[in-house]
């Protein structure tokens, strides 16, 4: 479907849930944090009647994000229902790898194709700061698992605060090179303030060429992660919400006062 700026969409980001093993300071508060009701979080016979209905409007990519994705209970079974649909050319993860080494296997063999893997240092103990407590050797035993799966490719989402040429990117750019991983810079966003910029080695933050809509874990198609605007599928119906998030699609981001990362799906 096109929007009203001519963009062609043709990728859904589903957030699968708004939980997290990890507190990452730029994306999660460390306590106190409104979760989703159970109730709200769409069971995946809900998500498979969207993604069907999203491929009868374009919809050819998919990427599960979260929150973490892993830590839905029953993912690998989301991704066959989600895999098996005619039409999804594209199925990919977007995971902090905490959970990979016990998951890449099934993952692989239930149809995801790809995963991409947050990694923004190679020092374990700001890896733990960052992170508010993560185990960063998790995380290359998940790296090794998804290239021993055949997940392809890996990609690694490396966070940065200035710019690619800092010293934990700079590690993290040599440890990609060494594993033949490949890497993409993601500059360190504020939702509220609207500070947001293009990735690096990827195609997110892009508005010109912007073919992405999101849906939340409880429902909500939105148009855009710098936008509050959201259309959930309990009032507007799943037709309706769908198609109101693609001609709400903003010409570009501003801000959004309203979000978080875990809760849009980064
Ligand atoms: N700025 C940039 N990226 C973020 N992510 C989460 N919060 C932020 C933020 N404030 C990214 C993570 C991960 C993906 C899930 O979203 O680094 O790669
Ligand atoms: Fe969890 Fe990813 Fe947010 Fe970190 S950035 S808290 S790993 S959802």
């Amino acid at each position: 479907m096109l929007d009203p700026f001519k963009r062609h969409i043709n990728y859904l980001r589903i957030s699968v849930t708004d939980r997290c093993n990890l507190r990452c300071r730029y994306c999660m508060p460390e306590e106190g944090i409104d979760m989703m009701a159970h109730d709200d979080i769409l069971s995946f016979e809900e998500i498979e009647t969207l993604v069907k209905l999203g491929v009868e409007k374009g919809i050819t990519k998919i990427r599960l994000t979260g929150g973490e994705p892993l830590v839905r209970k029953g993912i690998v079974d989301l991704v066959r229902l989600i895999a098996s649909i005619p039409g999804v050319e594209d199925l990919a993860m977007t995971t902090n790898g905490i959970l990979l080494d016990q998951f890449a296997e099934a993952l692989k063999q239930n149809g995801l194709h790809r995963v991409n893997i947050s990694l923004d240092t190679m020092d374990p103990e700001k890896f733990s700061y960052i992170t508010r407590g993560g185990d960063i050797n998790k995380v290359f035993y998940g790296i090794e698992a998804a290239k021993r799966a055949g997940l392809n490719p890996v990609k690694i989402n490396c966070v940065v605060r200035n710019s690619a040429d800092e010293p934990d990117a700079l590690e993290v750019k040599k440890f990609c090179d060494e594993n033949d991983l490949s890497i993409r810079y993601i500059h360190q966003m504020n939702l509220e303030d609207g500070s947001f910029s293009k990735v690096e080695g990827g195609e997110g933050g892009k508005c010109e060429t912007c073919n992405r809509l999101r849906l939340t874990a409880d429902g909500s198609f939105k148009p855009c992660l710098f936008n509050e605007a959201g259309f959930n599928i309990k009032e507007h119906g799943h037709d309706g919400a769908f198609d109101k998030a693609i001609s709400n699609k903003p010409k570009e981001g501003t801000r959004n006062k309203s979000g978080r990362f875990n809760q849009i799906g980064g």
